[in-house]
């Protein structure tokens, strides 16, 4: 089945709420992919994928271990090229699909596992990743202080080693890291694998306020599937490198008919 959606998401209140929010029209597709198509050594993992993130909705897509949602974020991401299919970033096919046009189009990917360096501060990584984005020195401190106000535990932590967190730290510096780059579509892969569900509350609401405060697009792969839900205005369901749902999360509320889907 097609996952193009129609339905959207509702218009982000935050947007008449005014202050420092950029108007976003709530037509506005972050992501459109359409036809994809991908595998590793010549075995076809992702088969023919369309996807539509619409600005400002949270996506959630689900599906079994080993089903292909890793790698439908890699591709988007431009780490991984498909063989087959088209993307476009905000309305613009970009000339060379790679992460770092991608990064300078608005996307920042948060990938699976925490990715930080272990020997590195928290400040440190922060350091690297404004550097790799191109962040001027003048403007550092701002970005820094926006993802503090976002995710304010950092602070407790920001002067240790990221090898020296728990997992729930390093997955928001994970997270932190990402959001340095300003980015209106935001691509999560897995963030909670590992953490309590207390704990991934304290990761997701954030992220779920964002888009109500800035019309962010979220895309976020999730096994936690109540909490993700309740954050969540749309799901896809992944089996075997296809769609095979996709909807409310109210429409998968009754657990046989998720399970179906598994
Ligand atoms: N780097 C890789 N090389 C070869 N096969 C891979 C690689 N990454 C993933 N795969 C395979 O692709 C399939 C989909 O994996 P993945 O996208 O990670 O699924 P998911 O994230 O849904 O668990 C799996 O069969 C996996 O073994
Ligand atoms: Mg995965």
């Amino acid at each position: 089945m097609s996952a193009s959606g129609d339905r959207r998401a509702a218009p982000p209140e935050a947007a008449s709420a005014g202050g420092l929010d950029r108007p976003h029209p709530t037509s506005a597709i972050a992501i459109q992919a359409s036809g994809l198509s991908a595998g590793y050594g010549g075995r076809e993992v992702l088969q023919d994928v369309s996807l539509t993130l619409h600005d400002g909705e949270i996506l959630c897509l689900i599906g079994h271990n080993g089903a292909g949602k890793s790698t439908l974020l890699r591709v988007l991401f431009g780490l991984h090229r498909p063989s087959a299919g088209r993307i476009a970033v905000f309305g613009q096919t970009l000339a060379n699909h790679a992460p770092a046009a991608l990064g300078a189009a608005g996307v920042a990917l948060v990938p699976e596992g925490r990715g930080v360096f272990p020997d590195l501060t928290v400040e440190e990584i922060f350091g690297l990743a404004l550097w790799s984005a191109g962040v001027p020195k003048s403007g550092q401190r701002e970005r820094i202080e926006e993802v503090l106000e976002v995710l304010p535990r950092i602070k407790e932590f920001r002067t240790r080693r990221a090898g020296t967190l728990s997992g729930g730290q390093q997955q928001m510096v994970s997270i932190g890291r990402a959001l340095l780059t300003r980015p209106r579509a935001l691509l999560t892969d897995e963030p909670s694998i590992g953490l309590a569900p207390k704990l991934f509350q304290d990761l997701i609401r954030p992220i779920a306020e964002l888009r109500r405060s800035r019309g962010m697009a979220i895309l976020l792969v999730e096994q936690n599937v109540r909490e993700a839900f309740a954050v969540s205005d749309r799901v896809l369901v992944m089996r075997s490198g296809r769609f095979i749902f996709e909807g409310a999360p109210s429409e998968l509320d009754d657990h046989a008919r998720l399970m179906e889907l598994f």
